[in-house]
């Protein structure tokens, strides 16, 4: 028997975006935007900040297990703490799900080329992980409805989705759900949930509670907290109780925790960072086809671009990064001709827009042109 199990010997590890200070070294760079990780440009919520900072002094005590935030949420959400589990980040509840819900003759169904922190905890459980190709970039959930099979235990959507940026609606949800049987654990992940919550057409979860549906959601993206590891679920009460089992004690932090729940009541910078959001896609989308690119309609903090061909994207992602300007590219995923952009400040937006002229200028990244 060898000591690592081969499905965590072939695994791959989260492969995270480069960070600022290694391409500032790397380039001799003075200032570096960094579009690559879906933050906030804006930083933290200053609320958020101060009440995490209130927290420094009772730091020698152990948290209480997020019930303060649990607390919170389900006064907001107008349900019974029970519903409700917090950990670090949305991906610390993921994790959880997988421990506490799989077992080895268990499959995982979902997208090809789904948010890579699903991918690496799935596989890492060393059960059967299928996929099904994207329609037009969107999810296929007619075609994922079909594939549930007697093994099929849990499946993924991520809603908006990442790395496309794409959404499904509340009537192809609806439709998909009649197909899914209640044995199926279904995760919503609703990391960019603020993001598209005024469209009409998306399918706030909160607005049907199913009892094998658990939604998950975050305050790394909007709220800015990505580096305090907050995130959380709403799921029926049997769920939770069994994830309350498996989660580690002590998560979230005291910190953390106290800043998600300020972020939640800094009501001015949520309206900021959606306002800021919605500038810079409208201006990253506009100004990439002028320049000939494919982007994929967003509803998120980022956007999807599809190159000709995975030498390009490479070319590209490199071009970009000499020139102070990190983008994600998206061969970790599963799609090795795509690159993925975070909307930055309006200044790191313009930097990236005139870094990309002059990669194309250099016909670099534009095979087809060349
Ligand atoms: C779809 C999706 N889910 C979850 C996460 C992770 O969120 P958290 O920071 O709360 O773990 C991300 C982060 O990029 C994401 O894109």
């Amino acid at each position: 028997m060898p000591l690592v199990p081969p499905y965590i010997e072939s695994l791959r590890p989260y492969e995270a975006g480069r960070t600022i200070e290694s391409v500032r070294s790397e380039f001799n760079l003075d200032h570096i935007a960094k579009l690559a990780s879906n933050e906030n440009p804006l930083g933290a919520s200053p609320k958020a900040i101060e009440a995490m900072q209130r927290t420094f002094d009772s730091l020698n005590l152990y948290p209480n297990g997020g019930l303060d935030l649990r607390r919170v949420l389900a006064s907001q959400f107008d349900l019974k703490v029970d519903n409700v589990i917090a950990g670090s980040g949305s991906e610390g509840i993921m994790s959880n799900i997988i421990r506490a819900f799989l077992c080895d003759e268990d499959e995982v169904l979902t997208t090809d080329a789904a948010f890579i922190g699903f991918q690496v905890l799935a596989r890492s459980r060393g059960v059967r992980y299928r996929t099904v190709p994207y329609g037009d970039w969107h999810y296929d959930l007619p075609a994922l409805a079909a594939a549930i099979n007697q093994n099929t235990k849990i499946i993924y959507l991520a809603n908006p989705n990442n790395p496309t940026g794409t959404i499904f609606t509340k009537a192809q949800f609806d439709d998909f759900y009649r197909h899914v049987p209640e044995r199926v654990l279904i995760i919503l992940d609703e990391a960019y949930f603020e993001y598209a919550k005024d469209n009409p057409r998306y399918p706030d979860s909160m607005h049907y509670r199913y009892d094998n549906v658990i939604t998950l959601r975050t305050f790394s993206k909007v709220y800015g907290l990505a580096g305090a590891r907050i995130g959380y679920g709403f799921a029926h009460e049997e769920l939770i109780r069994n994830l309350l089992k498996v989660k580690l004690p002590f998560e979230p932090s005291s910190p953390a925790q106290a800043a998600g729940i300020a972020a939640l009541q800094d009501k001015e910078f949520l309206h900021r960072s959606l306002e800021l959001n919605a500038r810079g896609l409208r201006y990253l989308t506009e100004e990439l086809r002028d320049l000939g690119c494919t982007v994929v309609p967003s509803e998120a903090n980022f956007l999807m671009t599809v190159l000709p061909t995975e030498a390009d994207a490479a070319a590209l992602f490199e071009g970009l990064l000499s020139q102070g300007v990190v983008v994600r590219p998206l061969k970790a995923f599963g799609l090795p001709n795509c690159i993925r952009i975070s909307t930055g400040t309006g200044e790191d937006n313009r930097l990236c827009i005139e870094a990309w002229r002059k990669c194309h200028a250099a016909n670099v990244g534009a095979s087809h042109r060349s």
